[in-house]
């Protein structure tokens, strides 16, 4: 009874017929974001069918795994995921010991990638590509190596902004990604070039936290560029060392108001040119008037926050980083469908993390190499969700 009255069942016209329907918590109404996407949904279909064999490579919306937001899965799934995680940081590190003799885990594994190639993860033009990768072989990793059968869910800001800490992720019960962490003092996070809203407040965690899955997690990696008090340096100087310690977070309301629905619907509306919308995803230039000036890739973080989830190079190392730059990988994606014939191969070219002389006529030559983690592959073939990557990405997000 308590289920029925949760979840209703949303069908989608036309779309993913033959495929489980995907069903909705109706505790949350559709966002402007998930009207948006609903609206686009035709949009893909025709895509979908305008496309020669060669890039649809045997991807259909009918065959398609479907990314959901972490609310719309039943409690089961959501103790499901999070004991594929559980199990990823059980099993042992493939990346070489002698370079990352901190890398306990397989889910270490990640994060010392991450942490040693975090320029060019962010990169105007690698930015969206890598990263879609990198949570598509995430995700490959809990459903080959821990049995998972579901896929990465991501986490919708404006569902949890107004309170994440009692929020179906934060609130440390079983089924949530695990708790905020306990009260310490720090002084916020800085955000350069955005006076006089230059620092993300403080709300109050940062500490070890307390409850749920995570609450003897043992973080190893890290930190490089830790944003709270108190957390242990590492014994080598390039943070890649063990050096155990708990999971910090501050989950972090103020940041979230940087992230409701309507900043990601202005993200993805008003930015056509995707120079434009790269960087105001990394929140510059600042908006007139704006109290919450992050940007939705920063804004997206800080409501983590801590250590590992706050430093930039060792993020990866709070399971909530995959629910974050899964929302991400699906506002690119919904921006993408807007206008798929320029967008979907468009990449950003200027940007204030632009690491040089990159032109966007250099992209069809970018290799992206995950070294030990994954195969090289073309940037070029990592950008279309459905079909990418030799019809290895085969996803939609619901
Ligand atoms: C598509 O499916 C056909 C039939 O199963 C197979 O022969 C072909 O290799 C597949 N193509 C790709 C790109 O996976
Ligand atoms: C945990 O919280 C979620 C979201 O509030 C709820 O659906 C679920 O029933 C809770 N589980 C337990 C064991 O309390
Ligand atoms: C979003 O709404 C909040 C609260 O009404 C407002 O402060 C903020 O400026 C809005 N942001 C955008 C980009 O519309």
């Amino acid at each position: 009874m308590a289920l029925l009255a949760i979840f209703l069942p949303l069908f989608l016209p036309g779309v993913i017929a033959g495929a489980a329907q995907p069903v909705r918590n109706g505790l949350f109404p559709l966002d402007v974001v998930d009207q948006l996407e609903l609206s686009t949904m035709p949009k893909v279909e025709t895509w979908m069918a305008s496309k020669p064999a060669s890039a649809r490579n045997n991807c259909t919306l009918e065959t398609a795994a479907i990314r959901r937001e972490w609310s719309d899965l039943s409690v089961q799934e959501r103790e499901d995921y999070v004991g594929a995680v559980l199990c990823l940081q059980k099993k042992p590190a493939k990346a070489p010991k002698d370079q990352f003799p901190g890398a306990i885990s397989r889910f270490d594994d990640f994060v010392a990638f991450h942490m040693t190639q975090a320029m060019m993860l962010h990169d105007p033009q690698h930015l969206f590509a890598s990263h879609k990768y990198f949570i598509w072989t995430y995700e490959k990793a809990l459903r080959e190596e821990c049995g998972y059968t579901g896929y990465q869910p991501y986490m919708n800001y404006d569902r949890y902004a107004q309170d994440p800490i009692h929020s179906s992720m934060f609130n440390g019960n079983a089924s949530s990604m695990g708790g905020n962490g306990a009260p310490s003092t720090y002084s916020g996070v800085i955000q350069p070039f955005r006076k006089p809203y230059d620092k993300i407040p403080p709300a109050g965690g940062g500490g070890c936290v307390m409850e749920g899955p995570f609450k003897d997690m043992v973080v190893s990696l890290g930190p490089k560029s830790p944003v709270v008090n108190s957390v242990p340096k590492n014994p080598r100087a390039d943070g890649l060392g063990a050096n155990p310690r708990c999971l910090r977070r501050d989950v972090n309301r103020n940041s979230a108001l940087g992230a409701t629905a309507n900043y990601t619907y202005s993200l993805i509306m008003d930015n056509k040119d995707v120079d434009a919308f790269y960087n105001r995803y990394l929140g510059q230039p600042q908006l007139k008037g704006d109290n919450h000036p992050w940007g939705l890739h920063n804004a997206g973080h800080y409501i983590i926050g801590g250590d590992p989830g706050g430093d930039f190079y060792c993020s990866p190392g709070d399971p909530a980083f995959y629910f974050h730059h899964g929302m991400l990988d699906r506002v690119w994606w919904i921006w993408q469908m807007q206008d798929p014939t320029t967008r979907m191969t468009a990449i950003p070219e200027t940007g204030s993390m632009s690491m040089g002389p990159m032109k966007r006529s250099d992209a069809a030559e970018i290799m992206v190499d995950f070294g030990f983690l994954a195969p090289p592959v073309a940037l070029m073939k990592l950008l279309d969700p459905l079909g990418g990557y030799d019809g290895n990405f085969c996803y939609i997000y619901v």
